[in-house]
């Protein structure tokens, strides 16, 4: 595996290795890799003959009071996985390289970004999609792998692609889970251990909203039940809870098209997603 710092040297091997007929896979991330983001390696592995994975915290896409100065950090662990687990390439570019005018042009994003993480973190994803513009720019992937934990993020980086004629596909991948529930997250490390203990009841939840919802319960009613089971647990809060349309992420009435239930909660020190989608009735 090579690791890659440069722009320009990315840019060239991504040029022999198109004019050898090699297909890429791009695996975005910023780093502290688990199971969650090697699933997607492996993924691009198996379909590509070239896989480039790219670390890169990227500052555009974090709020004034938000943790992008203590998002866990690990290269040499990183280095290890992606190569263990299929990567061909690591491009881990530096802030200055990637920001060279100190982002002075940006991407906004006006669809789908009045809910969930898009009403909470205001300019996040415009953030998420200048840095993927750069990026996809760069790569010049065939394949570019996203993880549903992020589902509107998946949904967003969709219409990025769709709206600016990206020949790039997008391929979402299922969350990848501990034991005992929880969705996988570089930021799990911040939990507490008696916030470790009560993490796993959000997927518990998600669970049983979704059953809920498919044995026809009104759709506000399994809303409601989920914010007062969340209420519940003795630390930390609810940041949101909602159900809606999938992928458009509009407020629906009831159970008539593929549907998402997302929620966000705060512990003291990390702020957890997670989702399930859930498809059409038959
Ligand atoms: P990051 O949070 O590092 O995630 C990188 C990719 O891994 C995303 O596509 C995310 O959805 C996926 N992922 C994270 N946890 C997962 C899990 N438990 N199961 C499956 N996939 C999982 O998302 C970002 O970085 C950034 O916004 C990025 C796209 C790199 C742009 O900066």
């Amino acid at each position: 595996m090579k690791v890659i710092r440069h722009i320009y040297e990315m840019q060239h091997f991504i040029k022999e290795r198109k004019r050898r007929g090699d297909t890429i896979g791009f695996v975005p991330t910023m780093g502290f890799l688990h199971e969650g983001h090697v699933s997607l390696i492996e993924k691009a592995r198996e379909e590509c003959d070239t896989v480039v994975t790219s670390i890169f915290v990227n500052p555009l896409q974090f709020g004034p009071n938000e943790d992008f100065d203590r998002y866990p950090r690990d290269f040499e662990r990183d280095e290890r996985l992606a190569r263990e687990r299929g990567t061909d390439v690591l491009f881990y570019p530096s802030v200055e390289d990637m920001y060279p005018d100190g982002a002075g042009v940006q991407m906004k994003v006006t669809e789908r970004t009045n809910v969930l993480c898009g009403e909470k973190r205001p300019g996040h994803f415009d953030g998420v999609v200048t840095v993927l513009t750069k990026l996809f720019h760069i790569i010049q992937a065939d394949r570019a792998y996203f993880g549903l934990k992020d589902a509107q993020q998946v949904a967003v980086v969709n219409d990025l692609i769709d709206s600016y004629f990206f020949p790039v596909e997008l391929v979402a991948c299922p969350t990848v889970r501990e034991e005992d529930g929880l969705a996988k997250s570089s930021r799990n490390v911040y939990l507490k251990d008696h916030e470790r203990f009560e993490a796993p009841k959000l997927y518990q939840q998600l669970l049983r909203a979704k059953e809920q919802v498919q044995t026809g319960k009104a759709l506000k009613d399994v809303r409601q039940e989920m914010i007062s089971v969340l209420e519940d647990i003795p630390y930390g809060e609810t940041d949101y809870v909602e159900i809606l349309s999938y992928p458009q992420l509009q407020t629906v009435e009831t159970f008539d098209r593929k549907l998402i239930i997302a929620l966000a909660y705060r512990f003291e020190n990390a702020r957890l997603i997670d989702n399930i989608i859930i498809e059409e009735k038959l």
